[in-house]
C-alpha cells in the first residue's frame, strides 16, 4: 500500500474528482451491500450533482447547493453495515488512483459526513463515536 500510494500524484481538479465520483458508481449496483439502494437513482443526474457535491467539500467551489442529508433519510433499513462499505468502497477508490493532502481530505471528509448521517438516521455505532470524538 505504501508503494502503491507513493506512485499517485495527488486530487487537485475537478476531473479528477470526476474520475473519484464515477468510478464510485459504475458499477455500484453490483455491490452486494449498498447496490439496491442505487435501483432507481438516475446516475446521469446524480453523478454531477456529486461531482460538484465533492468539489465544494474539497476545494470550496460552492458549487453544490443541496441538503446532502435528506434523500437519505428516505432510504429503508440504511444501517451502520451499510456506512461500513460504503467508506471502505470511497477511500480504496481514491487510495488505487490518487495520494495526497486532498485525496486524505475528500476520505475524512467522508468520513464524517458519514457519521453525521448516521447520527441522525440513529444508526450510529458506540465505538465509531468512540472512535471519532474518544
Ligand atoms: C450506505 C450509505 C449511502 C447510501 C446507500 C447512499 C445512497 C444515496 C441515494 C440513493 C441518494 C439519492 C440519489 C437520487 O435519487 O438523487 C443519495 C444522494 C446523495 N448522497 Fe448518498 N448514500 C450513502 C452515503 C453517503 C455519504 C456518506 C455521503 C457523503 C459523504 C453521501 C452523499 C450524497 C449526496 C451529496 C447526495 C445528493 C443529495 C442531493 O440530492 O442533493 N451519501 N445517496
Amino acid at each position: 500500500m505504501e508503494n502503491a500510494s507513493e506512485s499517485h500524484s495527488d486530487l487537485t481538479t475537478r476531473e479528477d474528482v470526476r474520475t473519484v465520483v464515477q468510478a464510485f458508481y459504475h458499477d455500484i449496483a453490483e455491490d452486494p451491500s449498498i447496490g439496491a439502494f442505487f435501483d432507481d437513482v438516475d446516475m446521469q443526474a446524480h453523478v454531477p450533482k456529486l461531482v460538484d457535491f465533492w468539489c465544494s467539500v474539497v476545494f470550496q467551489t460552492g458549487t453544490y447547493r443541496g441538503r446532502p442529508f435528506h434523500a437519505h433519510a428516505a432510504l429503508n433499513g440504511l444501517n451502520a453495515d451499510h456506512f461500513t462499505r460504503w467508506l471502505d468502497r470511497f477511500e480504496s477508490i481514491i487510495d488505487e488512483r490518487f495520494a495526497g493532502p486532498n485525496a486524505e481530505q475528500m476520505k475524512s471528509r467522508a468520513r464524517h459526513i458519514a457519521t453525521i448521517f448516521q447520527s441522525k438516521l440513529g444508526v450510529l455505532r458506540d465505538e465509531d463515536v468512540a472512535e471519532r470524538f474518544g
